[in-house]
């Protein structure tokens, strides 16, 4: 298995690396049991530093990033405003970017930009002073980490049913515009027998290059506007919120996903074990009410988040090997 010199995109990853991954995080999470176990992890990267370069807005993924940070010892700066960088004085971002590189061991970004993240990490790697990127969010583009934590999720709640191979995941929103689901579906695509239902309205379909890559993939996928049938029919559903950051002139308005909401009467229609997922954050799309059902599974989803996080850091600073778990 390749371990990644940096976090860009899901199509970078394998099935041998999830299966790693998901035992690596398994093992972290024994470690937050005791204080001894939560020590030991602290003193894994005292003497790293990581920059949070956040310009587009986050709760979460901020949150989890600088969380896992202080899990491992490490010490975190952040910009979340470009305004109070030298941006504001005309600096490009690859020389505002390359400056971070001067001072910490390890940049995460999210941008509005799509492929921003993988034009600094070839920037980067060109110069004496090379350091990991980790894309948090780029654009419409791509979302890697979240897609790996939701895998995560994913392995977590089938581990009694035989694991992700075989299952129907129904992903539901805007799917043209949502990174989450462009990542996630790619990385779906290293499981046997997945099938993939994706339900929209038809202004919000998948991508064409998403399509492509599943055609590529020889993955079963069906495309549908039958919210109902499709979340009846799945193992999981991924719900997901519309992307309206990205509307040119207010066109989402003119889009009606009334029927693409998950209320808490649908629920009696969904499959005994089916996972309900969300990346978060939720509007209308995902009722509060169904947070009550078990079968909700998007606020452990989001703390593991934090552990996926803290997994992705040890392994791009090489101390992934020294998560081993004491023998008694
Ligand atoms: N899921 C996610 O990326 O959430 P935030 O935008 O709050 O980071």
């Amino acid at each position: 298995m390749m371990k990644p010199r940096h976090i860009l995109s899901a199509g970078q990853f394998d099935r041998a690396f999830l299966d790693y991954m998901y035992e690596l995080i398994n093992t972290i999470r024994r470690f937050d049991k005791t204080k001894d176990g939560l020590m030991y992890l602290q003193s894994l990267l005292p003497h790293r530093r990581a920059m949070l370069y956040f310009t587009q807005p986050s709760t979460r993924t901020f949150m989890s990033f600088q969380a896992a940070c202080t899990i491992l010892g490490m010490k975190a700066s952040e910009i979340r405003d470009s305004s109070t960088s030298s941006e504001r004085k005309g600096e490009s971002i690859e020389d505002s970017l390359r400056t971070f590189a001067s001072y910490v061991d390890l940049i995460v970004m999210r941008s509005p930009v799509a492929g921003l993240s993988d034009r600094i990490a070839s920037l980067l790697d060109e110069t004496p002073r090379p350091v990991p990127i980790i894309n948090a969010g780029s654009g419409p583009d791509e979302h890697p980490t979240q897609a790996l934590l939701d895998i995560y999720t994913l392995q977590r709640s089938f581990q009694s049913s035989s694991g992700i191979e075989g299952k129907t995941i129904c992903m539901v929103g805007d799917l043209k515009r949502g990174r989450t689901i462009r990542s996630l579906s790619r990385l779906l695509t290293n499981y046997k027998d997945v099938k993939l239902l994706f339900a929209s309205p038809t202004e919000y379909k998948i991508a064409d290059d998403l399509r492509s890559f599943l055609l590529s993939r020889k993955v079963t996928f069906e495309e549908t506007t039958n919210f109902r049938d499709a979340i009846a029919a799945s193992d999981a559903i991924y719900m997901t919120r519309v992307q309206d950051e990205y509307d040119v002139a207010g066109e989402s308005k003119k889009v009606d996903t009334s029927s693409y909401r998950l209320k808490y009467e649908n629920l009696a229609s969904l499959k005994k074990d089916c996972t309900i997922m969300h990346p978060l954050p939720r509007r209308d799309e995902l009722d509060p009410a169904v947070d009550k059902d078990p079968r909700a599974k998007y606020w452990r989803q989001e703390r593991n988040g934090m552990w996926t996080r803290v997994a992705l850091i040890t392994i791009l600073m090489g101390v992934d090997n020294h998560i081993v778990l004491p023998t008694l």
